[in-house]
């Protein structure tokens, strides 16, 4: 068994140079059993297919919940959260919301989705300009996924704040204090959460926050919990699903004969989703706690060394993928982890898929010239949410 060598690295999930482009160094990862650094704390960073997928499902020895209050605990505002809890907290949180997240309740929303797209595509059309994030891949999801709390679409440019705020603690160090802006945004989004909380109360609907404080009213869950699942589903549902349609517009423009491909053949769409979410995934990495000393992948592992989980790279390993760096929107199979894997696998998928769906089939209906506008599109500084500050687009 090898011993856990010190080894660091080049990885620096700060380094601009390696945010642009992380997946040269993930290349150098696929040939070697995982490495482990000395951070803040030992950590260990899987980026094989076979070891991701290993890890993900031994929830056992690889543990979701924090192992101190490091500063990314708090983005939830410390309150019990879905994500970050293990068996059995998890399996009876999750329990609760797997219904409404149903394959059968995701299809009822379609029209409304298409609804949305096209109105906002509307708007594009009579502007005659495109700029692909603002114009749609922001303000989709954050419309859905108020609907899906029960609030008004209305106020999806203030959760698009707020979302950002407290996503903008990921990217500063561990101990670090909050980024500027945070506290402010948590706060704000607790107060909105109280008001609209005591209004579904009284007056309950048919979405899923009116079901959650109905299972309060049951003891079901607490409080706090319900708070939880709130916040979890505007930071989860919305940056996320942002940047499925961000990365995969900017994925078809850089290959334009997958484009054409696509334009010729809708039946497709469903297979270049799975391809745009495999080739630059939303959600780069995912966090893990090793809670008992073990043997992994021929590597020595103490309890409290913290895991880095590299979805983005195991969706490039060649062991798993054959050409595992070339776009092909006919990939078959493709079985990616950019929604990861096991019991946490992503609450959202059938939704944030049905939504990347018609947002590139409304583009590609409306725009079938479309192009890459002169301006580059930036990658926003944030390593676990791989997205795009902008995306220009050119509509002639
Ligand atoms: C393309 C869009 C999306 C991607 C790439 C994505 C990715 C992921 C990943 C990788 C996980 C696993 C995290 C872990 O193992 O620690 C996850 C979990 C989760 N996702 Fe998503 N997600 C997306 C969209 C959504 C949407 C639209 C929603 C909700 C409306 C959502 C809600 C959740 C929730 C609640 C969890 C936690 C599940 C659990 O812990 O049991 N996601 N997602």
């Amino acid at each position: 068994m090898e011993e856990p060598a010190a080894a660091q690295s080049t990885f620096n999930r700060f380094d601009p140079a390696f945010l642009t482009d992380p997946y040269p160094f993930y290349r150098t990862l696929h040939s070697q059993p995982p490495l482990i650094l000395q951070l803040e704390l030992p950590t260990a960073l899987l980026a094989r297919y076979a070891d991701v997928v290993a890890a993900l499902r031994d929830f056992r020895t690889f543990s979701s919940a924090p192992i101190r209050q490091i500063s990314q605990a708090h983005i939830f505002g410390g309150v019990p959260t879905l994500i970050l809890t293990d068996p059995p907290v998890h399996t009876r949180l999750r329990r609760l919301v797997n219904q409404a997240f149903a394959p059968r309740r995701i299809r009822e929303m379609e029209p409304r989705i298409r609804q949305i797209a096209n109105d906002l595509l509307d708007k594009v059309e009579n502007a005659g300009s495109f700029e692909a994030m603002k114009d749609l891949a922001e303000p989709l999801p954050t419309m859905v996924i108020a609907e899906v709390l029960g609030v008004p679409a209305d106020d999806y440019q203030m959760f698009k704040q707020w979302s950002d705020a407290l996503l903008e603690v990921s990217n500063v160090p561990p101990g670090a204090p909050p980024p500027a802006g945070f506290e402010e945004a948590l706060a704000e989004e607790r107060e909105y959460f109280r008001q609209r909380y005591e209004e579904l109360r009284r007056k309950p609907g048919t979405d899923l926050m009116s079901m959650l404080i109905q299972a309060q009213e049951k003891d079901a869950l607490t409080f706090d919990e319900v708070a939880g699942f709130f916040n979890l589903l505007l930071l989860a549902g919305n940056e996320t699903t942002t940047n499925l349609i961000g990365n995969g517009l900017y994925a078809l423009m850089r290959h334009p004969e997958q484009w054409e491909l696509l334009r010729r053949e809708s039946s497709l769409m469903p297979s270049a989703i799975e391809e745009m979410l495999r080739w630059d995934c939303p959600v780069q990495a995912t966090g893990r706690n090793v809670i008992q000393d073990c043997e992994f992948a021929g590597v020595r592992m103490r309890a409290g060394t913290m895991v880095v989980v590299l979805n983005g790279a195991a969706n490039r390993d060649p062991a798993q993928f054959p050409d595992a760096d070339r776009f092909d929107i006919a990939r078959t199979p493709n079985d990616h982890v950019a929604f990861g894997e096991g019991i946490h696998f992503c609450l959202g998928a059938a939704l944030a898929r049905m939504e990347g769906s018609i947002a590139i089939t409304s583009v590609l209906e409306r725009f079938p010239r479309l192009r890459l506008g002169d301006a580059e599109p930036v990658y926003k500084r944030s390593f676990n949410v791989r997205g795009l500050i902008n995306l220009p687009l050119s509509l002639e």
